[in-house]
């Protein structure tokens, strides 16, 4: 057994275990003064400091704010080959989807990963969780869906296997079922549920299969066979849908139970509505705000009306070149209209339970020691400070990133 009491805390801010919805995530509990015990990488005791348990091993983190670890739900950290050019050229007046459907943007970007190789892939991508780590996300969810031709859909989620070997995160691979073939596509689908999905499944290589629902991508229709599959493998599923057009995904998503529904910059009434009535997280991804120029995600509207709200990077190379889960948190704040205390509920439990844990997300005992030091004394410089990291240190399962050499 290893026990050490982390000590010298100003303040212990988290929200309760658990997703937490509507008015609930701004409900933090803030200890002053506090210490932490941890016990073989699980959180055993949280309270004031001169209340801790005697125990020989304490470790003082000089008097800063401590967090629960982030939690980033959506990313696509694993491609190859870049979107320079891309944003250029978006930055000049052409739009994002129009690029899609003149076989450049995302299809770029899946010529350029289904050229690569695992290792390729992996020495790609491990920089770029390294640096979400850092940003403070000590459980990072990283998506397939560069591959386009099932093996090298495979080669991108055998490479997520191998970054979890290497890095202390936990990372969660999802296979995305992202664009269509130009020519097929009812065959491409029907091979997705038949041979794709049983393969993921059998190999134990995602936990999660998600599908981009819109125009320039798959249909309500499409969307649902894929899900039925994925369901009868035992997978869950996730949906990006009302990124530009609400075509119905997000209430096929509600209405299937899906772990959550992404995006979500398009949606209307009729979506918030269906989000708010069912257990489905409504993550939002302002930096695809930010880098694309969309409307934001209506987070204010989703809390307000009672859902649950989770929020994450879209770590990928065309709509969200964005390496900071820290970032993407103080970005909500500022372009989605969540509060900051809303902001951490929505990077932490809330998160989690995108991505269907509850054993992470809250500073309480017999949850994941999964914990940030700030710089600062007051926690709220996670949701205020941009472009400088304010986090500190990163413990992951009680120990501290810089153990290993991040
Ligand atoms: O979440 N919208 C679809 N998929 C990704 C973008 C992928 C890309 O542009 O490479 C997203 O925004
Ligand atoms: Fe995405």
């Amino acid at each position: 057994m290893t026990e050490t009491l982390f000590s010298s805390i100003t303040q212990l801010v988290t929200p309760a275990p658990g997703p937490q919805r509507g008015a609930a995530m701004r409900e933090l509990t803030m200890l002053k003064d506090a210490a932490l015990l941890v016990r073989d990488g699980v959180i055993a005791w949280v309270g004031p400091r001169q209340d801790a348990p005697q125990t020989p091993h304490t470790q003082d983190l000089g008097g800063v704010a401590v967090v629960p670890g982030l939690i980033d739900p959506h990313t696509h950290a694993v491609w190859a080959g870049d979107r320079l050019a891309d944003f250029e050229a978006r930055v000049e007046g052409v739009p994002y989807e129009e690029m899609l459907a003149r076989g450049g943007g995302i299809r770029s970007t899946m010529r350029a990963t289904a050229a690569a190789s695992v290792e390729e892939l992996v020495n790609l991508a491990r920089p770029r969780l390294e640096a979400l780590l850092r940003s403070g996300a000590t459980t990072i969810e990283v998506k397939s869906g560069y591959g386009l031709d099932f093996e090298a859909e495979l080669r991108m989620l055998r490479a997520v296997r191998e970054l979890q070997a290497l890095l202390p995160a936990t990372l969660r691979p999802t296979l995305l079922i992202h664009v269509p073939p130009t020519t097929g596509r009812a065959e491409y689908v029907q091979a997705v549920c038949t041979d794709l999905i049983p393969r993921v499944a059998r190999e134990e290589l995602a936990v999660a299969v998600d599908v981009f629902c819109e125009r320039e991508a798959f249909s309500v229709e499409e969307t649902r066979a894929i899900f039925a599959a994925a369901r009868a493998h035992g997978l869950r599923v996730k949906l990006h849908a009302d990124q530009f057009h609400a075509l119905g995904g997000t209430e096929l998503a509600c209405h299937l139970e899906a772990l959550s529904v992404d995006h979500l910059e398009a949606s209307g009434e009729a979506q918030i509505a269906a989000l708010a009535a069912s257990d489905t997280v409504a993550t939002v991804l302002p930096g695809v705000t930010l880098h694309l120029g969309l409307p934001a995600a209506p987070a204010r509207l989703l809390v307000d009306a009672g859902a649950c709200v989770a929020l994450g990077t879209d770590l990928n190379p065309g709509s969200s070149p964005l390496f900071s889960a820290q970032f993407a948190l103080a970005l909500a704040v500022r372009l989605n209209g969540l509060t900051p205390a809303e902001a951490l509920t929505a990077s932490t439990v809330n998160a989690a339970a995108a991505l269907g844990l509850r054993d992470r997300g809250a500073l309480a005992a017999g949850q994941r020691a999964d914990f940030l030091a700030l710089h600062s004394p007051d926690w709220r410089d996670l949701t205020y400070t941009l472009g400088l990291n304010p986090v500190r240190d990163v413990f992951v399962g009680g120990q501290n990133l810089k153990e290993n050499a991040l």
